[in-house]
């Protein structure tokens, strides 16, 4: 069953195309990223699905109602610092949150300390959230976002900021999520480490379209198959580089050319490459498809156009 559907999504401001005419969807109880430099549209997304921004076109359905309707589905975390109040305590917090939204009593009381719980937090459920790291901020921030037990979750870019031990903590407390709730989430992140561990699906936008849409796994076997790394016995000369240059492949020439990288589109241009090297005697000494990682497929499927 599908979560969420997005279905021909347009947001413009002024002339300017924030989101152009996008579809995807996310099945209940998977986990998709949204990808993309900034200002592709990422947050405008989340806000249209979450009912905060009014699209000019298109249409968002929630377990197949309209997402207007059905807003009571949904938690978000939005970018930036202001999704908790600085002067009340993490459970203080937690019970705001879920007060606004109708939940109260022992049962909510008691999901707050197991959220807290959960989060490492129980030893700082009483002190004023402005006196908590960054990191132990956004734990509050996404605890939030559990609360009322809702089966989607939004987080806009939950990692931005944060140093490499609060980056370890929100991964973990994410994958902990992910792995123990059955919740249906929506990331957007620039943290491709964090898409390829976590997430399933992937959504990648550039200038408000979406360029590429598919599974991780998927996405790493079709560039896996593209770029190969020959490393040489001795440096190739200038005449040989010349030479390999015209062949018509794209040759990378690294570690003072005693290494070439190729990007090709069929597994046979390899032996048609191989050979051309024995031509020239040009002798190999390692052959292996280059390990591949999801900044360089980002980068790949938007030309390098990352801020
Ligand atoms: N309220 C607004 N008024 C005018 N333009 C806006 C507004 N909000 C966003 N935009 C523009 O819409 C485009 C998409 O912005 P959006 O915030 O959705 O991008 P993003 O992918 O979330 O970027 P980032 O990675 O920087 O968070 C950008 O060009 C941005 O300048
Ligand atoms: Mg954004």
């Amino acid at each position: 069953m599908e979560a969420i559907e997005v279905n021909r999504l347009s947001k413009y401001y002024g002339k300017l195309k924030a989101v152009d005419d996008i579809s995807f969807s996310i099945k209940k109880g998977e986990i998709c990223g949204i990808l993309g430099p900034n200002g592709s549209g990422k947050t405008t997304t989340i806000k249209c699905i979450c009912n905060l921004i009014i699209p000019n076109s298109g249409e968002i359905k929630v377990f197949g109602e309209d997402n207007k309707k059905s807003t009571e589905y949904i938690s978000a975390l939005f970018e930036g610092t202001r999704n908790l109040y600085w002067k009340l305590t993490p459970r203080e917090n937690l019970r705001y949150f879920a007060g606004i939204r109708g939940f109260g009593g022992k049962k909510v009381e008691r999901h707050i300390d197991e959220l807290l719980d959960r989060f490492n937090l129980s030893d700082k459920k009483d002190t004023m959230v402005n006196n908590l790291s960054r990191g132990m901020q956004q734990k509050v921030a996404i605890a939030m976002t559990l609360v009322c037990d809702t089966e989607i979750i939004l987080l806009d870019e939950p990692t931005l900021g944060l140093d490499v031990q609060s980056h370890i903590d929100i991964k973990e407390a994410l994958m902990d999520i992910v792995s123990s709730m059955n919740k249906t989430i929506l990331l957007s992140t620039h943290d491709m480490n964090l898409v390829q561990d976590i997430c399933k699906d992937v959504v990648i936008l550039n200038k408000g379209k979406i360029v590429a849409q598919d599974s991780v796994e998927a996405l790493m076997d079709m560039f896996r198959s593209m770029t190969y790394e020959i490393v040489l016995t001795e440096s190739l000369s200038r005449d040989d580089e010349k030479y390999l240059s015209n062949l018509g492949y794209d040759f990378y020439f690294v570690n003072n050319g005693t290494k070439i990288e190729v990007d090709i589109s069929e597994v046979n241009e390899i032996y048609a490459i191989i050979d051309s090297l024995k031509g020239k005697s040009i002798f190999i000494k390692e052959i292996k498809q280059k390990d591949n990682n999801f900044e360089r497929i980002f980068l790949n499927i938007t030309n390098g156009e990352v801020e």
